[in-house]
């Protein structure tokens, strides 16, 4: 495809890209950010060929805050289901790789996704969250409290606290068996780790414990099929009929729920944690006044999902520019969330803004975070539980970060205990 015409932006070196790995690595991109959307707020990023997995040169990098909501709010206009809403998988993925990852909910467009949203919504209601809100302020208080009772002066705030209550929430969710939860975790950490060399993790690896978690899931199915108990599975897979889940399809929402609900929560409270130890004057303000409006703020602060993609189904206009039938456009949500159009001295960490408009947790439109209520509430409950036990940690180190094309990842952050 021929590189739509470069607007004037001399200040990005030639061959910069938003979704480098190695650039998401070393940090969050704000200041080239900060520059794209002054001048060229709709920018295309030309990429050398194939280099995502796609059959194509580039992407167009969406950067401001009205934008970003403009694309997510249009799926008619702009497809999930095209080119998937990852924005970059490795080089050597294959088209039918690509292909298979359309069987989640993320990746679907209208009708079908409407059909598979309508029916998963329904154990994610404000009610069902509510009924898992007692059992989880268990788990995030002795979560903590054998992270405290382990010992050691300094540890990981990443392995100790902050993967545990996003995996077991997960689990209390679908019901997964006690005796099955450490199956779960390890094939969800498989999946997700494979983008960095670090965890010498191939990505044969990673699609077989996602093929596991499909046919584990699968199997849960069709017992609760054979057997209803009150819970959300049952609740699902009742009767297979226009309103219920088939066992695949519920299998591939599970694997939707160990990447979706899991990496995203542990590296809000990653960036959380590391966020009140470096701004000392607002973690004496959580401790006091734990206000309700902090739970956003961090994930606006952090923004796990860097990006996600859609592909224009026709020539569009957007933002000036005009995107053709088939261009990718990416959807930098890390960017959206920076945008002084919208927030005030965006660079503050404010635990009390409101309003607080984040598009953290996507731009709203048909694929917003189903999970949106129970990560708030899971962060919620593991900072209060880190302020009551915890309160004196200190940074014991620069945090590690992850390598990966569109998540904002923290893979340790070691700490002092008072
Ligand atoms: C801080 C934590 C989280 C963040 C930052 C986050 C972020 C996102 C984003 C950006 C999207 C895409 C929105 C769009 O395309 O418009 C999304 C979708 C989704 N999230 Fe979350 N998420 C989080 C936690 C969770 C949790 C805890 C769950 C469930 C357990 C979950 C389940 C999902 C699902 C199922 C989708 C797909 C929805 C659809 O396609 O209709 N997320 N999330």
């Amino acid at each position: 495809m021929p590189c739509p015409e470069l607007p004037d932006l001399p200040d990005l070196p030639r061959g910069f890209d938003f979704t480098d790995p190695d650039l998401l690595q070393s940090r969050v991109p704000h200041p080239e950010f900060a520059r794209t959307r002054r001048t060229a707020p709709v920018w295309w990023c030309a990429q050398p060929a194939g280099i995502a997995g796609f059959a194509d040169e580039g992407y167009w990098a969406v950067t401001r805050h009205e934008d970003v909501k403009y694309v997510s709010t249009h799926p008619e206009l702009f497809s999930s289901n095209t080119n998937t809403a990852v924005i970059r998988f490795n080089e050597s993925i294959s088209r039918d790789q690509i292909e298979v990852q359309k069987m989640i909910m993320l990746n679907m467009d209208p009708p079908e996704h409407t059909r598979v949203r309508q029916i998963v919504q329904r154990g994610f209601t404000p009610r069902a969250v509510r009924s898992l809100e007692d059992a989880l302020r268990t788990r995030a208080r002795a979560i903590v409290a054998a992270a405290d009772a382990e010992g050691g002066e300094t540890f990981d705030f990443v392995t100790r606290v902050a993967v545990e209550l996003p995996l077991q929430a997960i689990a209390e969710l679908i019901g997964v068996p006690q005796e099955d939860r450490s199956k779960i975790f390890d094939w969800s950490n498989k999946m997700a780790a494979y983008d960095d060399p670090e965890y010498a993790i191939t990505e044969e690896v990673g699609a077989e414990a996602a093929l596991e978690i499909v046919s584990y899931a699968m199997n849960l199915a069709a017992a609760r099929k054979a057997c209803p108990a009150k819970d959300i599975v049952s609740r699902l897979v009742a009767a297979e009929d226009e309103g219920n889940l088939s066992n695949d399809e519920f299998g591939f929402f599970v694997i939707l729920l160990a990447v979706a609900g899991n990496e995203t929560t542990r590296n809000a409270i990653s960036h959380g944690m590391h966020a009140f130890l470096t701004h000392p004057d607002q973690w004496e303000l959580y401790k006091r006044e734990r206000p309700a409006t902090a739970a956003e703020e961090i994930v606006r602060w952090a923004t796990p999902v860097v990006s996600f993609q859609r592909t224009a189904t026709q020539d569009v206009e957007l933002g000036g520019q005009r995107v053709k039938k088939g261009d990718r456009v990416g959807l930098f949500y890390s960017s959206a969330n920076n945008d002084p159009e919208v927030f005030d001295e965006p660079e503050r960490f404010d635990i009390t803004r409101d309003p607080n408009p984040h598009l953290g947790f996507g731009g709203g439109g048909p694929h917003f975070c189903l999970g949106k209520s129970l990560a708030v509430k899971e962060i919620d409950l593991i900072f209060h539980a880190i302020a009551d036990t915890l309160p004196d940690l200190r940074l014991a180190g620069d945090p590690r970060r992850l390598r990966s094309a569109w998540l904002n990842g923290i893979k340790e952050l070691r700490v002092t205990r008072g």
